[in-house]
């Protein structure tokens, strides 16, 4: 992509610690560094990381422990979705948050918002 992007190059995904975030940057593959789920589970890690310091999170693997749904592939964007929630509402992130939890509290908040709007509409 460098040899024929002229303008400023940014890659997102997959970094996971300063020293490969600084080797990329060194090795002048790109210009910016982009994160996203590290920032959902430390919203302070650019800091962190700014000054030097790894974030002390790190983003792993979601899953329920139960294959079928782990196979549906919406578990990372479901969790992380509930991360960004928990910002944008004014608080803390839940970096222990365990799947089948998110999982099972997320189908019954679909079901009575469903149920909800079913009665506003009756
Ligand atoms: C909750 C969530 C929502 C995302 N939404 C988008 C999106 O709308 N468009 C997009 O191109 N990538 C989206 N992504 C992918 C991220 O931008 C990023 O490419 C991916 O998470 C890999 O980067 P990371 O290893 O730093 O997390 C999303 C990822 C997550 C976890």
């Amino acid at each position: 992509m460098r040899s024929v992007v002229k303008t400023p190059l940014m890659v997102t995904g997959g970094f996971r610690s300063l020293a490969g975030m600084n080797a990329a940057l060194q090795s002048g593959a790109l210009d910016v560094v982009g994160i996203a789920r590290l920032m959902a589970i430390d919203p302070d890690a650019p800091e962190a990381l700014l000054s030097g310091r790894d974030s002390n999170q790190e983003v792993r693997p979601i899953s329920t422990g139960i294959k079928p749904i782990d196979r549906m592939g919406l578990m990372e964007i479901l969790w992380y979705t509930r991360q960004l929630k928990r910002i944008v509402r004014g608080g803390n992130p839940n970096p222990n948050e365990s799947g089948l939890w998110a999982f099972l509290s997320s189908v019954v908040n679909i079901g009575w918002g469903t149920y909800r709007t079913k009665r506003l509409r009756a």
